[in-house]
């Protein structure tokens, strides 16, 4: 869409300025065939704020009086595009091999709990379906073990969408309608509340992915997966964000990534997995 006649643009140096900052705070990289999108992203900011330049926003979120700005910047630039059972190979393989594999490695170490992280993940799509899977096997791998599974984003929208749980028929396209009757309640013509059963082993947090130090508060993990968000991060941040995840996976932990994002470049301590029609990696034991 143009901008307004009236709308200021974003000068070079504002850009990169901002750029900068971004990937200093969040590890997402912008390129310069980016400024559009940021501009127009940034710029109903500005008009709420009464800001008349890029220039002033940017000193505004670098100082202290812009610490709740700086929320707003986290949800303005992310992109939060997301659905319940996406990639079904991999959900499917989580389901049937990963989950089964860990739980044993869980019973095997005595846990009483089993953990997982969803790393990134957005409007909750991703930890709903991860419990859809999880209730499934509550009278079978998971039998007598209590789940947990911590859902994190760095957008404070997404996680308050996620927390009220109630979806609409498109982000549910992928599910049968069996599954939406289990797991959902309707609650109006396109309007699916996820049942207490599923809202109980789901407990949302905010993290940010670059606040590597936070991890450890987190507690160990048998499963994390960070699913179709390394994609905006560089090798520097990447690499810190994988060796975060061995860090808090428990010995021989699984890691399930985005279908497009391999980290094999990354000589990180994992091993990959191939599983039918998806891929996933483990902790080297
Ligand atoms: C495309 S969504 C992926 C959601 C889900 N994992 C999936 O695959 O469907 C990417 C998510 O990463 C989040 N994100 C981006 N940078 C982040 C960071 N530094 N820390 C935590 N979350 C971040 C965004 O807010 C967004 O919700």
């Amino acid at each position: 869409m143009p901008l307004p006649a009236a709308s200021p643009t974003m000068s070079a140096p504002e850009f990169q300025g901002l750029r900068d900052f971004i990937y200093a705070k969040t590890g997402i990289f912008f390129n310069e065939s980016k400024q559009y999108f940021l501009e127009n992203r940034l710029q109903r900011r500005l008009g709420d704020l009464k800001l008349r330049t890029y220039r002033e926003y940017l000193d505004l979120v670098q100082g202290g009086a812009g610490r709740e700005e700086l929320k707003q910047l986290f949800i303005e630039i992310t992109t939060n595009e997301t659905s319940f059972w996406r990639n079904p190979p991999q959900i499917e393989a989580f389901q049937r091999v990963v989950l089964p594999e860990a739980v044993k490695l869980a019973r095997d170490r005595g846990a009483t709990k089993f953990r997982i992280w969803s790393a990134a993940c957005s409007s909750g799509e991703e930890p709903y379906t991860l419990a859809m899977v999880c209730a499934e096997a509550k009278d079978g791998p998971l039998k007598g073990l209590q789940v947990e599974i911590l859902a994190t984003d760095i957008s404070e929208r997404v996680l308050a969408q996620a927390k009220q749980a109630v979806y609409g028929s498109y982000t549910l396209r992928n599910l049968s309608p069996a599954q939406l009757q289990r797991h959902f309640t309707q609650q109006g013509p396109d309007q699916f509340e996820a049942k207490p059963e599923l809202r109980q082993m789901v407990g949302f947090r905010n993290v940010n992915l670059v606040d590597y130090p936070a991890y450890r508060s987190l507690g160990t993990f048998d499963i994390i997966f960070c699913r179709n968000v390394l994609i905006y991060f560089d090798d520097a941040v990447k690499r810190k964000v994988l060796q975060g995840f061995h860090e808090q996976l428990a010995p021989r932990g699984y890691l399930l990534v985005g279908h497009s994002e391999s980290i094999h470049a990354f000589n990180t301590g994992f091993e990959l997995m191939h599983f039918s029609k998806a891929m996933g990696y483990r902790k080297r034991g």
